[in-house]
Protein backbone atom coordinates (compact mmCIF):
# COMPACT_ATOMS: atom_id res chain seq x y z
CA UNK A 1 0.00 0.00 0.00
CA UNK A 2 2.75 2.10 0.60
CA UNK A 3 4.08 1.86 -2.91
CA UNK A 4 0.73 2.50 -4.13
CA UNK A 5 0.70 5.68 -1.89
CA UNK A 6 4.60 7.17 -3.14
CA UNK A 7 2.97 6.37 -7.02
CA UNK A 8 0.30 7.71 -6.59
CA UNK A 9 2.05 11.22 -4.85
CA UNK A 10 4.15 11.40 -8.12
CA UNK A 11 1.62 11.21 -10.88
CA UNK A 12 -0.19 14.15 -8.91
CA UNK A 13 2.08 15.89 -8.25
CA UNK A 14 3.10 15.84 -12.00
CA UNK A 15 -0.52 16.47 -12.85
CA UNK A 16 -1.04 19.36 -10.34
CA UNK A 17 2.51 21.05 -11.02
CA UNK A 18 1.65 20.29 -15.10
CA UNK A 19 -1.82 22.36 -14.90
CA UNK A 20 -1.63 25.53 -16.78
CA UNK A 21 -5.10 26.78 -16.40
CA UNK A 22 -7.54 26.76 -13.61
CA UNK A 23 -9.97 24.12 -15.22
CA UNK A 24 -6.98 21.49 -15.46
CA UNK A 25 -6.56 21.88 -11.72
CA UNK A 26 -9.73 21.46 -10.62
CA UNK A 27 -10.16 18.09 -12.97
CA UNK A 28 -6.21 17.15 -10.74
CA UNK A 29 -8.40 18.61 -7.34
CA UNK A 30 -11.30 15.85 -8.25
CA UNK A 31 -8.97 13.04 -9.89
CA UNK A 32 -7.32 12.83 -6.51
CA UNK A 33 -8.65 14.42 -3.29
CA UNK A 34 -12.71 14.38 -4.72
CA UNK A 35 -15.14 12.22 -2.99
CA UNK A 36 -14.50 9.86 -5.53
CA UNK A 37 -10.76 10.48 -6.07
CA UNK A 38 -7.86 7.80 -5.51
CA UNK A 39 -6.57 9.37 -2.29
CA UNK A 40 -9.96 9.17 -0.91
CA UNK A 41 -10.23 5.78 -1.95
CA UNK A 42 -7.20 4.90 -0.72
CA UNK A 43 -8.02 6.53 2.82
CA UNK A 44 -11.31 4.35 3.13
CA UNK A 45 -9.44 1.27 2.35
CA UNK A 46 -7.68 1.01 5.27
CA UNK A 47 -9.89 -0.79 6.88
CA UNK A 48 -8.80 -3.81 5.39
CA UNK A 49 -5.19 -3.53 6.82
CA UNK A 50 -4.29 -5.33 9.96
CA UNK A 51 -4.92 -3.26 13.03
CA UNK A 52 -1.15 -2.62 14.02
CA UNK A 53 -0.84 -1.03 10.11
CA UNK A 54 -3.50 1.38 10.12
CA UNK A 55 -2.32 4.69 12.26
CA UNK A 56 0.56 4.42 10.54
CA UNK A 57 -0.49 4.42 6.90
CA UNK A 58 -3.51 6.50 8.07
CA UNK A 59 -1.28 9.21 9.13
CA UNK A 60 1.05 8.76 5.66
CA UNK A 61 -2.14 8.99 3.51
CA UNK A 62 -3.50 12.05 5.51
CA UNK A 63 0.46 13.78 5.22
CA UNK A 64 -0.01 12.82 1.56
CA UNK A 65 -3.18 14.77 0.88
CA UNK A 66 -2.07 18.03 3.54
CA UNK A 67 1.25 18.36 0.39
CA UNK A 68 -1.13 17.67 -2.94
CA UNK A 69 -3.69 20.51 -1.07
CA UNK A 70 -0.50 22.94 -0.20
CA UNK A 71 0.95 22.33 -3.91
CA UNK A 72 -3.42 22.78 -5.04
CA UNK A 73 -3.24 25.80 -3.19
CA UNK A 74 0.60 27.33 -4.11
CA UNK A 75 -0.36 25.98 -8.71
CA UNK A 76 -3.97 28.19 -7.80
CA UNK A 77 -2.24 31.38 -6.59
CA UNK A 78 -0.06 31.52 -9.32
CA UNK A 79 -2.73 30.76 -12.12
CA UNK A 80 -5.22 33.39 -10.89
CA UNK A 81 -1.89 36.08 -11.05
CA UNK A 82 -1.71 35.23 -14.27
CA UNK A 83 -5.69 35.16 -15.23
CA UNK A 84 -5.40 39.04 -13.57
CA UNK A 85 -1.79 40.07 -15.31
CA UNK A 86 -3.80 38.94 -18.89
CA UNK A 87 -6.79 40.81 -17.41
CA UNK A 88 -5.04 44.17 -16.94
CA UNK A 89 -2.70 44.21 -19.98
CA UNK A 90 -5.80 44.06 -21.86
CA UNK A 91 -8.07 46.44 -20.23
CA UNK A 92 -6.18 48.93 -19.27
CA UNK A 93 -8.11 52.56 -18.99
CA UNK A 94 -6.99 55.33 -20.57
CA UNK A 95 -6.73 57.99 -17.91
CA UNK A 96 -5.62 60.74 -20.46
CA UNK A 97 -9.24 60.95 -22.12
CA UNK A 98 -10.53 64.40 -20.85
CA UNK A 99 -13.74 63.94 -18.44
CA UNK A 100 -17.30 64.92 -18.97
CA UNK A 101 -17.85 68.00 -16.90
CA UNK A 102 -20.82 67.64 -14.40
CA UNK A 103 -22.73 71.15 -15.31
CA UNK A 104 -23.33 73.18 -12.39
CA UNK A 105 -26.52 74.61 -11.59
CA UNK A 106 -27.04 77.86 -8.81
CA UNK A 107 -29.50 78.58 -6.28
CA UNK A 108 -33.35 79.46 -8.30
CA UNK A 109 -33.69 83.46 -8.37
CA UNK A 110 -36.49 83.30 -5.77
CA UNK A 111 -34.29 81.83 -3.19
CA UNK A 112 -31.46 84.01 -3.88
CA UNK A 113 -34.26 86.80 -3.28
CA UNK A 114 -35.16 85.23 -0.02
CA UNK A 115 -31.42 84.92 0.81
CA UNK A 116 -30.86 88.48 0.36
CA UNK A 117 -33.99 89.30 2.53
CA UNK A 118 -32.34 86.96 5.34
CA UNK A 119 -29.23 88.16 5.35
CA UNK A 120 -29.90 91.99 5.78
CA UNK A 121 -32.32 91.03 8.86
CA UNK A 122 -30.31 88.94 10.13
CA UNK A 123 -27.68 91.42 10.75
CA UNK A 124 -30.08 93.68 12.04
CA UNK A 125 -30.47 91.26 14.74
CA UNK A 126 -33.85 89.59 13.27
CA UNK A 127 -34.30 85.98 14.17
CA UNK A 128 -35.96 83.80 11.63
CA UNK A 129 -39.32 82.48 12.15
CA UNK A 130 -41.15 79.64 10.36
CA UNK A 131 -45.38 78.90 10.44
CA UNK A 132 -47.67 76.45 9.35
CA UNK A 133 -49.19 76.55 5.67
CA UNK A 134 -52.10 74.88 6.50
CA UNK A 135 -53.46 77.03 8.89
CA UNK A 136 -56.41 77.41 11.42
CA UNK A 137 -58.92 80.71 10.89
CA UNK A 138 -58.21 81.70 14.15
CA UNK A 139 -54.66 82.76 13.44
CA UNK A 140 -54.93 83.73 9.78
CA UNK A 141 -57.86 85.58 10.25
CA UNK A 142 -59.28 86.16 13.76
CA UNK A 143 -55.73 86.97 15.79
CA UNK A 144 -54.81 89.55 13.39
CA UNK A 145 -58.59 91.42 13.94
CA UNK A 146 -59.94 89.98 10.96
CA UNK A 147 -63.33 88.34 12.48
CA UNK A 148 -65.55 86.81 10.12
CA UNK A 149 -67.62 88.30 7.53
CA UNK A 150 -64.93 91.46 7.90
CA UNK A 151 -64.97 92.37 4.46
CA UNK A 152 -61.21 92.51 4.20
CA UNK A 153 -61.13 88.74 4.45
CA UNK A 154 -62.45 88.82 0.70
CA UNK A 155 -59.69 89.25 -1.32
CA UNK A 156 -58.14 86.43 0.79
CA UNK A 157 -60.82 83.61 0.73
CA UNK A 158 -59.01 81.56 -0.80
CA UNK A 159 -58.29 77.91 0.41
CA UNK A 160 -60.46 76.23 2.43
CA UNK A 161 -59.99 72.75 4.07
CA UNK A 162 -62.66 72.56 6.41
CA UNK A 163 -64.21 75.43 7.80
CA UNK A 164 -62.00 76.73 9.81
CA UNK A 165 -59.13 75.16 8.42
CA UNK A 166 -57.44 76.97 5.50
CA UNK A 167 -54.23 77.30 3.41
CA UNK A 168 -52.48 80.33 4.80
CA UNK A 169 -52.97 82.92 2.48
CA UNK A 170 -50.28 85.56 3.87
CA UNK A 171 -47.32 84.88 6.50
CA UNK A 172 -49.02 87.29 9.10
CA UNK A 173 -50.89 84.20 11.19
CA UNK A 174 -46.60 83.60 12.40
CA UNK A 175 -46.84 87.44 13.91
CA UNK A 176 -49.87 86.13 16.12
CA UNK A 177 -48.25 82.48 16.24
CA UNK A 178 -44.35 84.94 17.59
CA UNK A 179 -46.46 87.15 20.01
CA UNK A 180 -48.22 83.85 21.58
CA UNK A 181 -45.06 82.01 22.03
CA UNK A 182 -43.56 84.74 23.90
CA UNK A 183 -43.57 86.01 27.51
CA UNK A 184 -46.11 89.06 26.98
CA UNK A 185 -44.86 92.17 26.58
CA UNK A 186 -41.05 90.71 26.01
CA UNK A 187 -39.55 92.05 22.95
CA UNK A 188 -39.46 90.77 18.99
CA UNK A 189 -37.95 91.13 16.36
CA UNK A 190 -38.32 88.55 13.57
CA UNK A 191 -39.11 88.10 10.27
CA UNK A 192 -41.19 85.13 8.44
CA UNK A 193 -40.63 83.79 4.96
CA UNK A 194 -42.98 81.00 3.69
CA UNK A 195 -45.12 80.15 1.01
CA UNK A 196 -48.65 81.45 0.94
CA UNK A 197 -51.79 80.52 -1.08
CA UNK A 198 -54.65 82.44 -3.16
CA UNK A 199 -56.94 82.28 -6.23
CA UNK A 200 -55.58 84.62 -8.50
CA UNK A 201 -53.74 83.24 -11.27
CA UNK A 202 -52.26 85.26 -14.20
CA UNK A 203 -48.93 86.48 -15.22
CA UNK A 204 -48.19 88.57 -12.12
CA UNK A 205 -50.37 86.45 -9.86
CA UNK A 206 -49.93 82.83 -8.68
CA UNK A 207 -52.29 80.73 -6.72
CA UNK A 208 -48.62 79.85 -4.76
CA UNK A 209 -46.63 82.25 -3.78
CA UNK A 210 -43.72 83.37 -1.05
CA UNK A 211 -43.53 86.15 1.50
CA UNK A 212 -41.54 87.83 4.23
CA UNK A 213 -43.31 89.23 7.30
CA UNK A 214 -41.62 91.19 9.69
CA UNK A 215 -42.50 92.37 12.96
CA UNK A 216 -41.25 94.32 15.63
CA UNK A 217 -42.44 95.15 19.36
CA UNK A 218 -40.90 96.79 22.14
CA UNK A 219 -41.30 99.34 24.58
CA UNK A 220 -41.15 102.77 22.47
CA UNK A 221 -40.92 101.91 18.76
CA UNK A 222 -42.51 104.39 16.47
CA UNK A 223 -43.15 104.90 12.82
CA UNK A 224 -39.86 106.20 12.25
CA UNK A 225 -38.38 102.76 13.55
CA UNK A 226 -40.02 101.51 10.90
CA UNK A 227 -39.80 103.89 7.87
CA UNK A 228 -35.57 104.05 8.38
CA UNK A 229 -35.91 100.23 8.78
CA UNK A 230 -37.78 99.88 5.29
CA UNK A 231 -35.83 102.50 3.98
CA UNK A 232 -32.56 100.84 4.87
CA UNK A 233 -33.83 97.40 3.21
CA UNK A 234 -35.08 99.11 0.02
CA UNK A 235 -31.85 100.88 -0.78
CA UNK A 236 -29.78 97.77 0.10
CA UNK A 237 -31.69 95.79 -2.03
CA UNK A 238 -32.84 97.99 -5.31
CA UNK A 239 -29.62 100.24 -5.06
CA UNK A 240 -28.67 103.07 -2.96
CA UNK A 241 -30.31 105.60 -5.57
CA UNK A 242 -33.86 104.33 -4.96
CA UNK A 243 -36.43 106.46 -3.66
CA UNK A 244 -38.85 105.36 -1.15
CA UNK A 245 -42.28 106.86 -0.57
CA UNK A 246 -44.92 105.49 2.11
CA UNK A 247 -48.56 106.28 0.79
CA UNK A 248 -51.69 105.43 3.53
CA UNK A 249 -53.49 102.56 3.29
CA UNK A 250 -55.79 100.61 5.00
CA UNK A 251 -54.72 96.65 7.06
CA UNK A 252 -57.05 95.28 9.47
CA UNK A 253 -53.58 94.36 11.86
CA UNK A 254 -51.83 97.70 11.58
CA UNK A 255 -53.26 101.35 12.46
CA UNK A 256 -51.78 103.33 10.97
CA UNK A 257 -51.16 101.43 7.84
CA UNK A 258 -48.98 102.45 4.59
CA UNK A 259 -48.01 100.81 1.73
CA UNK A 260 -44.54 101.51 0.40
CA UNK A 261 -43.34 102.59 -3.37
CA UNK A 262 -39.96 102.76 -4.94
CA UNK A 263 -39.13 105.11 -7.81
CA UNK A 264 -39.11 102.39 -10.78
CA UNK A 265 -35.85 100.49 -11.03
CA UNK A 266 -36.52 100.25 -14.73
CA UNK A 267 -36.42 103.71 -15.72
CA UNK A 268 -35.47 105.59 -12.69
CA UNK A 269 -38.71 107.63 -12.13
CA UNK A 270 -39.13 108.54 -15.45
CA UNK A 271 -41.78 106.92 -16.73
CA UNK A 272 -42.76 103.29 -18.48
CA UNK A 273 -44.93 100.41 -19.08
CA UNK A 274 -43.48 98.70 -16.06
CA UNK A 275 -44.59 101.45 -13.48
CA UNK A 276 -47.11 102.32 -15.72
CA UNK A 277 -45.65 105.44 -16.27
CA UNK A 278 -46.19 106.98 -12.45
CA UNK A 279 -42.65 106.49 -12.15
CA UNK A 280 -43.11 104.55 -8.81
CA UNK A 281 -43.81 100.66 -7.67
CA UNK A 282 -45.32 99.55 -4.97
CA UNK A 283 -43.39 97.13 -3.17
CA UNK A 284 -45.02 96.32 0.38
CA UNK A 285 -47.22 96.80 2.69
CA UNK A 286 -46.43 97.88 6.43
CA UNK A 287 -47.97 99.86 9.77
CA UNK A 288 -47.91 100.01 12.90
CA UNK A 289 -48.56 97.16 15.14
CA UNK A 290 -52.64 97.00 15.71
CA UNK A 291 -53.21 97.96 19.76
CA UNK A 292 -56.30 95.10 19.40
CA UNK A 293 -53.79 92.32 17.41
CA UNK A 294 -51.18 92.96 20.56
CA UNK A 295 -54.09 92.16 22.93
CA UNK A 296 -55.48 89.64 21.16
CA UNK A 297 -52.11 88.24 21.14
CA UNK A 298 -51.42 88.69 24.84
CA UNK A 299 -49.57 91.80 25.09
CA UNK A 300 -50.48 94.94 26.82
CA UNK A 301 -50.21 98.00 23.69
CA UNK A 302 -49.90 100.43 26.71
CA UNK A 303 -46.81 98.96 27.77
CA UNK A 304 -45.05 98.02 23.98
CA UNK A 305 -45.59 99.16 20.40
CA UNK A 306 -44.36 97.48 17.37
CA UNK A 307 -44.39 97.73 13.30
CA UNK A 308 -44.91 95.31 11.03
CA UNK A 309 -44.53 94.34 7.18
CA UNK A 310 -45.34 92.00 4.75
CA UNK A 311 -43.70 91.90 1.47
CA UNK A 312 -44.05 89.46 -2.11
CA UNK A 313 -40.74 87.49 -3.04
CA UNK A 314 -41.87 87.27 -6.47
CA UNK A 315 -42.69 90.76 -7.26
CA UNK A 316 -39.03 91.89 -5.52
CA UNK A 317 -37.09 89.66 -7.64
CA UNK A 318 -39.40 89.89 -11.00
CA UNK A 319 -38.11 93.94 -10.50
CA UNK A 320 -35.12 93.40 -9.63
CA UNK A 321 -34.49 90.86 -12.55
CA UNK A 322 -36.72 92.75 -14.86
CA UNK A 323 -38.81 89.20 -15.47
CA UNK A 324 -41.69 90.38 -17.03
CA UNK A 325 -43.56 87.20 -16.52
CA UNK A 326 -44.26 85.47 -12.78
CA UNK A 327 -44.99 81.78 -14.13
CA UNK A 328 -41.60 81.57 -15.65
CA UNK A 329 -40.51 81.33 -11.82
CA UNK A 330 -42.01 77.87 -11.36
CA UNK A 331 -41.61 76.16 -15.00
CA UNK A 332 -38.13 74.97 -14.14
CA UNK A 333 -36.76 75.72 -17.79
CA UNK A 334 -33.34 76.06 -17.51
CA UNK A 335 -33.02 78.74 -20.20
CA UNK A 336 -34.97 80.48 -18.50
CA UNK A 337 -33.11 79.90 -15.02
CA UNK A 338 -29.24 79.53 -16.09
CA UNK A 339 -29.19 83.41 -16.97
CA UNK A 340 -29.60 84.51 -13.36
N1 LIG B 1 -50.51 90.38 5.05
C1 LIG B 1 -50.60 91.39 4.02
C2 LIG B 1 -50.98 90.76 2.69
O1 LIG B 1 -50.71 89.62 2.49
C3 LIG B 1 -49.30 92.11 3.85
C4 LIG B 1 -48.98 92.95 5.03
C5 LIG B 1 -49.36 94.27 5.09
C6 LIG B 1 -48.30 92.43 6.11
C7 LIG B 1 -49.10 95.07 6.18
C8 LIG B 1 -48.01 93.21 7.22
C9 LIG B 1 -48.42 94.54 7.24
O2 LIG B 1 -47.36 92.75 8.26
O3 LIG B 1 -48.12 95.31 8.32
O4 LIG B 1 -51.54 91.43 1.87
Amino acid sequence: MEETLQALKQQAAELIKGADALPKLQEARVKYLGKKGELTALLKGLGKLAAEERPRMGALVNTVRQELEAMIEDVQSKLEAEVLAAKLSTEKIDITLPGRAARQGHVHPLTAVNEMIEAFFMKMGYTVAEGPEIESDHFNFECLNLPADHPARDMQDSFYITENILLRTHTSPVQARTLQSQEPNSPVRMIAPGKVYRWDYDATHSPVFHQVEGLVVDKGITFSDLKGTLELFLRHIFGEETKVRFRTSFFPFTEPSAEVDISCCMCHGEGCRVCSHTGWLEILGCGMVHPEVLRINGYDPNEVQGFAFGMGVERIAMLLYGIGDLRLFYEDDVRFLKQF
